[in-house]
């Protein structure tokens, strides 16, 4: 197998998919220390990236608090081909660089690891290949190497990165292994917007801390079950966060890349939060809200106006209090109390005066009725079993895909994500299993989609107007999604996101037939 000629063994890798039996096993198998390679498909050439970055999962040192660094698992990169400007690294060191990309680019990365433990990275919220997803079959250990090989689709956005092996990714993007993936399209912006040094990610953890500054994850099998909490917020790996601004407006873009601590986002001055994009890039107008709920693995773009703000003035971003209905918490703070996320000075004077678009871009609205089954959505229950949460009753299961977890390619689905029936609808309630009902942020690999329904929602703050690839579902709610299946066959992951959830097997395959 490892003696085909690259184009050979792209085409072959194309052409197995997944649960063609034995012939999947052998796709396996290329990438146990040797090459696997991953493309757009059925192109019959040579992939020729424009850009090419090598990524590298290793441990490495970070600057999180005051006093003696942190040892984290991050990752390294460094661009080998195209332009060097498509990494920007994180300051404190305690997460991987940002990439910043075009659509329409061919990007190759080549992944590799040295943190002892297998490892795979997945591209969430992208529009890749099957094989350049990073499902966890795809892991590599020691030695190891992943090539990705894939084109940046759009619509133009705030996406992430973030290791994904089975049952140790919540740890890994905990130690550090996660960065941000920011695509550009100067093609689909009608709007000007702040760029370059005011056009800010922010990527909002909770971490918790020994005495010696070591990063401490879970210590007790409750929390295992219902998700790391911690008790120290840090930005772009920073504890007690302080952004210095001029008085002018800023883009700024904000990652939930904690493990399950929800967010919800408000300014401690009572000021609305102007919401412009949310997962899958920027939304058709702005939307004002009083606050935001902000789950793991969801982005929120924010304009913010400093320029009604004077000169040596201050504000924060909080996470205001909300009913969690979440079990006790074990050792960090519980889900729902007030939180300073960080602190924004403005420190100096701007002519800026660039005013709030009125129109950002469009977006193609589903309608329901383009559904395949628009009259009877697939059913996604929030199930409990006896050690933890499950998805229909089932777990996952590395290759499993049940009868009923087929998609069609080139249709619409309609998916029906419910937490009502773990809330008590069903005798399932927390006696029976000793837990209590928990939000769910449920993901769904290969793209976007557009919420268009929920039900028996008890929290506001949702902002369902643009693209998503995660949707929060609090206890007793559901969510109704629209999610086109283009062009990429295979098998594909759907997921709570609260890592834990993940990793105890809240998520299973399904697959895009031809
Ligand atoms: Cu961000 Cu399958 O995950
Ligand atoms: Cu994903
Ligand atoms: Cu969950």
């Amino acid at each position: 197998m490892s003696s085909l000629p690259p184009s050979s063994r792209r085409r072959f890798l194309a052409q197995v998919g997944w649960g063609a039996g034995a012939l999947a096993g052998a796709a396996w198998g290329l990438h146990g220390g040797r090459r696997a390679r991953a493309d757009a498909g059925s192109r019959a050439t040579a992939f020729d990236p424009d850009v090419e970055v090598s990524l590298k999962a290793t441990p490495s040192k970070a600057r999180m608090l005051p006093g003696d660094p942190t040892d984290v698992w991050t990752f390294q990169g460094r661009v080998v081909r195209g332009d060097p400007r498509t990494l920007e690294h994180i300051p404190s060191g305690a997460l991987g660089p940002t990439f910043r990309v075009r659509t329409g680019q061919r990007v190759r990365v080549v992944l590799s690891s040295d943190v002892g433990e297998e490892t795979i990275v997945h591209w969430h919220g992208l529009h890749v290949p099957w094989a350049a997803d990073g499902h966890p079959s795809q892991a590599i250990a020691g030695g190891g190497q992943y090539v990705y090989e894939f084109e940046v689709k759009g619509p133009a956005g705030t996406y992430w990165y973030h290791a994904h092996p089975d049952r140790r990714t919540g740890e890994q993007v905990y130690r550090g292994l996660a960065g941000l993936f920011i695509v550009d399209d100067p093609r689909e912006s009608i709007a000007e917007l702040p760029a370059g040094a005011f056009d800010i990610p922010l990527i909002v953890q909770d971490r918790r801390f020994d005495a010696r500054n070591q990063l401490v994850y879970l210590t007790s099998p409750m929390e295992r079950m219902t998700g790391f909490l911690g008790d120290r917020i840090v930005v772009n790996g920073e504890a007690d966060f302080r952004l210095r601004v001029a008085r002018r407006p800023y883009r700024f873009r904000v990652l939930n890349g904690s493990n399950s601590r929800i967010y919800r986002l408000a300014w401690a001055d009572g000021a609305p939060i102007t919401v412009i994009g949310t997962d899958g890039g920027l939304l058709e107008t702005p939307v004002r809200k009083p606050y935001v709920m902000l789950a793991p693995a969801e982005r929120i773009e924010l304009w913010v106006d400093f320029g009604e703000r004077p000169v040596g003035s201050e504000t924060s971003l909080v996470s205001q209090p909300f009913d969690a209905t979440t079990p006790m918490a074990t050792g960090g703070v519980p889900q729902g109390p007030p939180l300073t996320i960080m602190r924004v000075s403005v420190d100096r004077p701007s002519a800026d005066r660039t005013p709030l678009p009125a129109r950002l871009r469009s977006i193609t609205r589903y309608r329901s009725t383009e559904a395949i089954n628009a009259d009877n959505p697939r059913k996604i229950v929030a199930t409990m079993q006896h050690m933890g949460f499950a998805i229909n009753g089932r777990t996952f299961e590395m290759n499993g895909v049940a009868p009923d977890e087929h998609v069609k390619m080139g249709t619409m689905e309609a998916w029906e994500f419910d937490n009502a029936a773990s809330a008590g609808g069903r005798g399932m309630g927390m006696g029976m299993m000793g837990m209590a009902p928990m939000p769910h942020p449920f993901h769904v690999h290969t793209g976007q989609f557009q919420v268009v329904r929920r039900d028996g929602v008890t929290h506001a703050g949702y902002v369902d107007e643009g693209w998503k690839d995660t949707v929060l579902v609090m206890p007793g709610e559901k969510a109704t999604i629209l999610m086109r299946f283009l062009d990429y066959p295979g098998t594909y992951l759907y997921h709570c996101h609260n890592l834990e959830h993940e990793d105890a097997g809240m998520m299973r395959n399904f697959r895009i037939d031809r």
